[in-house]
């Protein structure tokens, strides 16, 4: 458990998992600024640049300068028609207000990230690996532009796209000198099906039966307390030892899915790239591309 008086960002704060865990944080004692569509200390609209500047501007004018952690909870589910704003929120919804709060982040005694994922990064087949790279550089027009041209279950696509991004980039930056070596430990939480709006809304469309079908060895769809609990843990000195993680909470779906797939060992191949990108040191302005 975290012990209070710390200043935690937590967008999404208006419903599910997010408003879980903002209670969760206010309930130990901590400063929570909610940013989300409505119902929040941050009134801002994530699938828009100006709404991701203005609400990355507003968190750092309430906080002094100082953040102690951070929830990134905001998320489109997979609806169809709206392939554009899932990539948008889901993916720059997080890495331009986290770019944007790391010198905050880094002026606290070993700030925490908890970003949310999904166990759709792992289940979703069909998922272009150029639009993924795509998202984590950025560009949401080209990458959603290659998703749509497949047609056929585009919305599905690009919510595991903007997920497998989103995570990748945690893992990309998280490991960085600029981020854990300031001692920011940002780690994703990746759930399965937990009963919020946004699963009711899909427990509401034509994707239904996709939903409920889908196999859940445990048999039953997770709750937001459930999730905030493990988000508590993240965001405590438990997690001062954790960097880049994913913390899979999906009642058994992915290892069901997944087993034999991982853990895996290193590719030989894998070792010059793992070298290339321990030794490499960005150039005096240069922007590091994925
Ligand atoms: P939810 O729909 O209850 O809450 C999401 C919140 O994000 C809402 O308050 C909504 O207003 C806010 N939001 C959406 N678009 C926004 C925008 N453009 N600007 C600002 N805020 C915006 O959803 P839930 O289930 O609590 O989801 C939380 C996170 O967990 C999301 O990132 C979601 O993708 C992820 N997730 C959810 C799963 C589930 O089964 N519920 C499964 C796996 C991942």
């Amino acid at each position: 458990m975290t012990t209070g008086g710390g200043t935690y960002a937590v967008t999404g704060s208006a419903s599910g998992m997010g408003a879980a865990v903002a209670a969760s944080l206010r309930d130990a004692g901590h400063t929570v600024i909610g940013v989300d569509l409505r119902d929040a200390d941050v009134v801002a609209d994530l699938s828009t640049g100006d709404g991701r500047k203005k609400a990355a501007a507003e968190v750092l004018a309430k906080t002094g300068g100082r953040l102690d952690g951070a929830v990134l909870a905001a998320g489109m589910g997979p609806s169809k028609g709206r392939e554009r704003m899932i990539t948008e929120v889901n993916v720059l919804g997080v890495t331009e207000l986290l770019t944007a709060w790391r010198p905050a982040l880094a002026a606290a005694d070993k700030a925490k990230v908890v970003v949310f994922g999904s166990n759709s990064t792992t289940v979703t087949p069909m998922v272009p690996r150029g639009a993924v790279r795509r998202l984590i550089n950025g560009d949401t027009a080209r990458a959603t532009k290659q998703i749509l041209r497949r047609r056929g279950v585009t919305a599905p696509v690009a919510y595991a796209a903007s997920k497998i991004a989103v995570t990748q980039w945690c893992r990309w930056q998280g490991t960085k000198p600029e981020w854990a070596g300031q001692g920011i430990r940002i780690n994703v939480i990746a759930p399965g099906p937990v009963m919020t709006p946004l699963l009711e809304a899909q427990l509401n469309s034509p994707q239904a039966k996709a939903v409920t079908s889908f196999p859940v060895p445990v048999r039953e769809f997770g709750t937001p307390e459930q999730l905030a609990a493990w988000v508590m843990t993240m965001l405590s000195p438990a997690a001062d030892f954790m960097a880049g993680s994913i913390v899979t909470v999906d009642g058994g779906t992915e290892a069901l899915m997944r087993t034999r797939d991982w853990p895996a060992p290193l590719p030989l191949r894998g070792i010059p790239k793992l070298v290339w990108k321990m030794y490499r040191a960005p150039k005096e302005g240069q922007v590091a591309k994925y």
